[in-house]
């Protein structure tokens, strides 16, 4: 088992960790208040890992259409597998972080070969699958197969640096491991899902983000030391995010009567595989002249005199980039290496354009 899962195991907490009752205070409240979701309707395997690979990184309200969708179309494990990697980019369209489900599909053609197709009961079979971490095997451990391990995420680390009145940096492994192991010693032996969810759901309804928990309304308020101490609103605290590298990216919105000029991103990397408009990374063309040029460098023939769009700006986790975009008419001529020209319909129904080029999908028609 991995440090962290192992570690939670068997330790009983010392004396003055104690917080008596916790876990049925929990459990009852989750019993009353909790959230009527598809997934917590029918929580197999399947459903729990799609579910909880989304929510990693959405709302559970703008999560929930995107997930009735994905299991309409792909309703199990060997649906995954089997589906062609654009339909897949499609299905994630506006979720992001698309390498998620890139290695979803990875894990879905292993568990197809290794286990038949179901993903297996077992947390560090689990954890080996590509994509499926310490939290993700922990949901689905817990909460499909009732295996008594942790689902530590975000919202945990945030009611427990509260309820400890905590003020280690959630951001350090020693930390995550040390409220890990408090997490485990108040778990039910009946109910790790319904415990594991019940905390998760705490955090999104009840002890919230941005110094605003609803102390009025928390089942576990007459046991919480940050409450106590008056600094809940100030927890948890995280080590200060590292500085992002700036990257000019010049963006261009060029159209033929076939449609907008599309290109493929290197499979490798940064939105590997993924359609953009075309873009020069590492480049900002300031001028109608410098764009004109590149343009010609291309081999693109006949393009109007580029106009101006908006600058605009998106933030990686690791990297900022600074766009600026040209936009300019052609005539019908074939694509560049490496692009395509893709009508409306294409635009719509076949090729998923990533968020970071918003600004400029909006001019596009879509
Ligand atoms: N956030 C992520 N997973 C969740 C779950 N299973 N229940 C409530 N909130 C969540």
């Amino acid at each position: 088992m991995r440090e962290t899962a192992r570690k939670a195991h068997g330790e009983p907490l010392a004396a003055a960790e104690c917080l008596p009752g916790l876990g049925e205070k929990l459990l009852s409240w989750f019993e009353q208040n909790k959230r009527v979701l598809p997934f917590r309707t029918d929580p197999t395997p399947y459903h729990v890992w799609v579910s909880e690979i989304m929510l990693q990184q959405t709302r559970v309200s703008a999560a929930l259409p995107y997930y009735e969708r994905f299991i309409r179309t792909l309703p199990d494990v060997p649906a995954l597998a089997a589906c062609p990697p654009e339909q897949l980019n499609k299905l994630w369209e506006g979720l992001g972080y698309y390498s998620r489900v890139r290695n979803m599909q990875k894990a879905a053609k292993v568990v197809c070969e290794e286990y038949g197709g179901a993903l297996p009961a077992d947390y560090e079979a689990l954890l080996a699958l590509p994509g499926i971490g310490e939290y993700t095997a922990g949901a689905i451990g817990s909460i499909s197969f009732g295996l008594r391990v942790p689902a530590v995420d975000g919202n945990v680390l945030r009611v427990f640096a509260r309820l400890y009145d905590d003020e280690g940096y959630i951001t350090d492994p020693k930390v995550k491991q040390e409220f890990t192991r408090r997490v485990m010693a108040h778990q039910p032996p009946g109910a790790p899902g319904d415990y594991n969810q019940a905390l998760m759901e705490l955090g999104a309804l009840v002890c919230l983000p941005g110094g605003e928990p609803l102390c009025g309304e928390c089942p576990l308020a007459a046991l919480c030391r940050g409450r106590a101490s008056g600094r809940a609103r100030e927890l948890p605290r995280k080590a200060p995010p590292k500085a992002r590298r700036v990257q000019p990216v010049t963006v261009f919105l060029l159209r033929s009567p076939e449609g907008w000029l599309l290109q493929r991103r290197p499979a490798e990397g940064l939105l590997a595989g993924l359609y953009q408009p075309f873009a020069l990374e590492g480049q900002r063309l300031e001028s109608a002249g410098e764009a004109a040029a590149a343009l010609a460098r291309l081999g693109l023939e006949g393009a109007s005199l580029p106009q101006p769009l908006p600058a605009a700006k998106h933030l990686f986790s690791h990297i900022e980039w600074q766009m600026t975009g040209w936009k300019a008419e052609l005539p019908a001529q074939r694509a560049p290496e490496g692009c395509l020209w893709a009508d409306e319909e294409a635009l719509r129904q076949q090729y998923a354009l990533p968020g970071a080029f918003k600004a400029y999908k909006k001019r596009m028609g879509i």
